[in-house]
């Protein structure tokens, strides 16, 4: 079963191809590169970069798996959630190439996605895990019984993503876009300690009406108020300590959180994924905690972690594995999919 991936919703022209359960090849093009002057991703850019980058990624990627676009079985695509422009163009490509070739077409959950990367690198999934899934516009946690068919959501973020929350504090820092990466960079060298920044529901009641979910939005504002502050005495703003103590605030919720959810739902098994778990902190206090809690923490090497072709082509190829129905040639995207939606009909 050789399955075709392509990934379109945001910046990245993803293309991957996976046999039977293993990563043949994984293609990636990015149009990152033109938004660091605007501060944010601008949808037509991206979505023009998608049309001038996807025939030459997919031949990229079919050539280094030295494979013909004949002996494709089945077509996945992410169709939602994600940027309505960008997600069109990749899930209009899919279509193209699925009623060319008469193979079965998947339009597919980018979150999920997130999640289904990890079983090419790390294995076959346990009967049921915990999903945390962390990026740039989503931080959502899951139970998951069976990657094609069964997904609940526990809970989610109540307005900022963890990564978006990461590139708004970037700014305020003057670092450049997106911030997330040259936060974690600037952490390392900074003191975790130094700072008490606030815990979004994780107090009293908001944490037990909100057992599972996140806020990063006071978060957010704290930093702002102290960089301010910083500013207003005429002091130079410790930024190395204000990133790994915001760092330190946004990474201890997210996990305390996930492997609370690891013990209510009896989960002996955390897999987390998204751009933001390319984070190194998010990965240090991960491996520690997994000890205390007697919980394996899986978590895709970096590469696998932000936007890419192999989370799609892994999730079509389990689909197609448990015989999921495929979507009607009459598919569209949704820029709001629900996570529990795996495949759209
Ligand atoms: O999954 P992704 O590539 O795109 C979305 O689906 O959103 O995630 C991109 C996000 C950005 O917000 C970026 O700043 C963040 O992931 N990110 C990081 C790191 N690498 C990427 N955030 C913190 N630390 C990192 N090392
Ligand atoms: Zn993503």
């Amino acid at each position: 079963m050789l399955v075709l991936g392509i990934e379109t919703s945001c910046d990245e022209t993803g293309v991957a191809l996976v046999r039977d359960g293993e990563l043949l090849t994984d293609v990636t093009a990015t149009s990152m590169d033109e938004y660091a002057r605007f501060g944010g991703i601008i949808p037509e850019i991206a979505s023009r970069a998608h049309l001038e980058s996807f025939v030459p990624t997919l031949d990229a990627a079919l050539e280094k798996a030295e494979v013909e676009l004949g002996d494709v079985d089945a077509i996945a695509v992410t169709a939602g959630p994600g940027l309505v422009g960008p997600l069109t163009i990749g899930v209009s490509a899919a279509k193209a190439l699925a009623l060319a070739l008469g193979k079965p077409l998947y339009g597919v959950n980018h979150i999920v996605g997130h999640l289904a990367v990890d079983q090419l690198v790390n294995g076959e999934f346990p009967e049921r895990f915990i999903g945390l899934v962390v990026s740039g516009g989503h931080s959502h946690l899951l139970r998951v019984g069976n990657i094609a068919t069964d997904i609940t959501e526990l809970g989610g973020t109540l307005d900022d993503a963890a990564g978006e929350a990461f590139d708004k504090v970037g700014r305020l820092l003057g670092l450049p876009y997106p911030g997330g990466p040259h936060i974690d960079r600037l952490s390392q060298q900074g003191d975790r300690y130094a700072i008490g920044f606030p815990r979004g529901l994780s107090r009293g009641k908001d944490k037990v009406r909100h057992q599972f979910n996140y806020s990063f939005s006071g978060l957010k504002t704290a930093v702002a108020r102290y960089v301010e502050g910083c500013e207003a005495r005429g002091e130079d703003i410790p930024k190395a300590d204000v990133a790994a103590s915001f760092s330190y605030a946004v990474v201890d919720v997210l996990l305390e959180k996930a492997f609370n959810a690891c013990e209510t739902f009896e989960s002996d098994t955390l897999v987390i994924g998204g751009g933001f778990s390319a984070n190194s902190m998010l990965r240090e206090i991960a491996a520690e905690r997994a000890a205390k809690y007697g919980v394996t923490v899986r978590i895709p090497p970096i590469r696998y972690c932000t936007d890419n072709g192999a989370m799609i082509a892994a999730l079509g190829w389990s689909l197609a594995r448990e015989g999921v129905d495929p979507s009607p040639l009459s598919v569209t995207v949704n820029t709001g999919l629900p996570r529990e939606q795996i495949v759209l009909r």
